[in-house]
């Protein structure tokens, strides 16, 4: 059960956490590498390497070798998703958005360097993540597309989160939550199994079915994080909980309740393993960390 006080603490397959370990060693390779100024190079480090679970990045690589591509294939655009990624996190922490003073244990980026430092390190993260994606082996200008497109998704979804302004999509809650969901979270997980799909060779209906995968593990990645804001303590998250209902958020639990929640947890997992049907045994990563990604408890 997502977000319980189950006594079994989920955990990721051996294979999932070795390549969790190759990615952060290339992430911290990349960003060390970059030519920047020193306290702009310090926030994009704090942003980037304190922690992360590496969701998106992994799904990239996992999507790469469900369709037979290699790492070195896909871990240009696995960098390229988790470097956006923090970017929307720095972001969405600023005063101006959800203002949050801690993210993964630590201060935030704007208490640590201060909020127009904590501007500029996002608008890099950003740059930086299209230098990435681009050194994708393989169809790097399709990657570079679809990441873009998943960003532009991303920030659509952050100013329904934030500012309302849902004239075109109909008044019901329902509508308006599943409309902001798929894009301020869904987007880059969509965009992570796509990316990664494309990095490997994927034909167009090994690419459709990975879209279909993505848009429940997008899905069930916001309404997990919607319980666990209302269920886990901030020590266990490492980020500050219950804000979302008293900022008058939109979410999974206030919507639909929390039992409720958790049954639509257990249905996209469903779904998602009859996405994968026609990979086989070839899936076995990807139905690994679609369970992970139901069960979590941060
Ligand atoms: C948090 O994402 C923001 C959401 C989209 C819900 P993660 O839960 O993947 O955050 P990190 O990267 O592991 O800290
Ligand atoms: C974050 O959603 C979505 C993006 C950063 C795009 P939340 O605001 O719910 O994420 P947390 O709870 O702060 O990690
Ligand atoms: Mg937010
Ligand atoms: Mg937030
Ligand atoms: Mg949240």
């Amino acid at each position: 059960m997502p977000a319980s006080s189950a006594s079994v603490t989920p955990s990721l397959s051996d294979a999932a956490v070795r390549l969790i370990a190759e990615i952060d060693t290339a992430l911290d390779a990349f960003v060390a590498g970059l030519d920047l100024p020193p306290k702009l190079k310090a926030a994009a480090q704090h942003a980037v390497l304190a922690g992360g679970k590496r969701m998106r990045p992994l799904l990239v690589l996992q999507s790469c070798d469900a369709v037979g591509g290699s790492m070195a294939d896909a871990m240009p655009a696995a960098i390229a998703i988790e470097l956006v990624h923090a970017f929307s996190l720095v972001h969405d922490d600023l005063p101006a958005l959800d203002n949050d003073l801690v993210r993964r244990g630590k201060p935030t980026v704007h208490v640590a360097y201060g909020e127009a430092m904590a501007i500029l390190a996002g608008d890099v993260l950003l740059s930086i993540a299209i230098e990435s994606a681009a050194a994708s082996p393989r169809e790097p200008i399709a990657i570079v597309r679809e990441l873009a497109h998943a960003t532009t998704r991303m920030v659509d979804g952050q100013v329904l989160d934030t500012l309302g302004g849902f004239s075109e999509c109909g008044s019901s809650d329902e509508a308006k939550l599943h409309r902001i969901h798929e894009r301020k979270t869904g987007a880059l997980i969509v965009a992570s199994c796509r990316m990664g799909a494309l990095a490997g060779g994927a034909t167009a209906e090994q690419l459709a079915a990975l879209d279909r995968w993505g848009h429940c593990m997008g899905l069930m990645f916001q309404i997990v994080d919607d319980i666990l804001d209302e269920t886990q303590s901030a020590e266990h998250v490492g980020k500050a909980v219950g804000k979302d209902r008293d900022a008058g958020k939109l979410t999974f639990p206030g919507v639909y309740g929390l039992e409720a929640s958790r049954q639509k947890v257990r249905d996209l997992d469903r779904d998602a393993a009859e996405a994968l049907r026609p990979f086989g045994e070839r899936a076995r990563h990807l139905n690994d960390v679609a369970h992970f990604l139901a069960t979590r408890t941060r």
